[in-house]
């Protein structure tokens, strides 16, 4: 893949760089994206069964167990090139925000700090009654069997049910990470557009704000998203490649 000359000087000038991901960073370590055709999680999964306040209320150990069996698969992960490029171009660029919809942690383990979760965490869930933080013990957990029911812990403090440390459809994202998110955007030079479908609201309006605040919008990603009418520039091709190879070709990483 070659960057347009233009481009690659365009994007080496910028102080400001934001790197906003989705799924698809993950896809290449084996962490399944979710509205891939065949291999997305909402093709095989109802969200409206799993990824709702009103679901946990319903059946919180459905809810519980499919969680913990895509914490359990995200810990048998390891971050790829695509992660470990945008550790590499944070430290190159002189001031530089990742913010991810992703709630796996193979941004950090990759190398990336200070990393901005929108959606939550899997690895930090906490009381659905009085919001304490729940500690998961140290054991990986076993992979639970696909559809496997496990009940969810009680919190030490008030025994209510514990719940994933996720955002769910219908629930506002969390104010600091998207308040951080907005100014990062609102200021940025480059937004580099990772991995994501671009549907899922408001993180994907973060894309027209950049768009609007007359920032460099470069989107990486094999497949066309609903981005693709605002992007300035489109590299086709996945994560694992595209990233690492901008980042030795615009900011001399290796
Ligand atoms: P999606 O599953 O909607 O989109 C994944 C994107 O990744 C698609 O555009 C794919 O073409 C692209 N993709 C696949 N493999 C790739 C690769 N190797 N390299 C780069 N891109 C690749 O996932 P998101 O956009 O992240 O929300 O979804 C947004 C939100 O919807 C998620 O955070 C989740 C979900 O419901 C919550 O859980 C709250």
């Amino acid at each position: 893949m070659t960057i347009d000359p233009a481009l690659r000087e365009s994007l080496r000038a910028a102080s400001r760089v934001v790197a906003l991901t989705g799924a698809g960073v993950s896809a290449e370590s084996g962490v399944p994206t979710f509205r891939d055709r065949q291999t997305g999680l909402w093709e095989r999964y109802d969200a409206l069964e799993l990824a709702t306040p009103e679901a946990f209320a319903r059946d919180p150990s459905l809810v519980w167990g499919w969680y913990e069996w895509r914490r359990a698969a995200v810990l048998r992960a390891e971050p790829n090139p695509g992660h470990r490029a945008l550790a590499a171009i944070a430290r190159a660029v002189a001031h530089f925000a990742l913010i991810t919809q992703n709630v796996d942690d193979l941004h950090e383990r990759g190398g990336s700090v200070e990393v901005v979760h929108l959606h939550g965490e899997l690895s930090r869930p906490y009381c659905g009654e009085c919001r304490a933080a729940y500690r998961f013990p140290d054991a990986a957990p076993a992979l639970p069997a696909d559809g496997a029911r496990i009940e969810p812990p009680r919190c030490a403090r008030c025994g209510g049910r514990v719940r994933p440390g996720v955002v769910w459809f219908g629930e506002p994202l969390p104010a600091r990470p998207w308040q951080l998110a907005v100014d990062a955007v609102r200021r940025c030079e480059v937004l580099l557009c990772v991995g994501t479908s671009a549907v899922v609201h408001p993180a994907a309006s973060l894309v027209d704000l950049a768009a609007h605040s007359g920032a460099t919008v470069v989107q990486v990603n094999p497949a066309p998203t609903a981005a693709d009418r605002i992007v300035g520039h489109s590299l086709r091709g996945p994560a694992g490649v595209v990233l690492p190879e901008m980042a030795a070709s615009v900011w001399g990483t290796r």
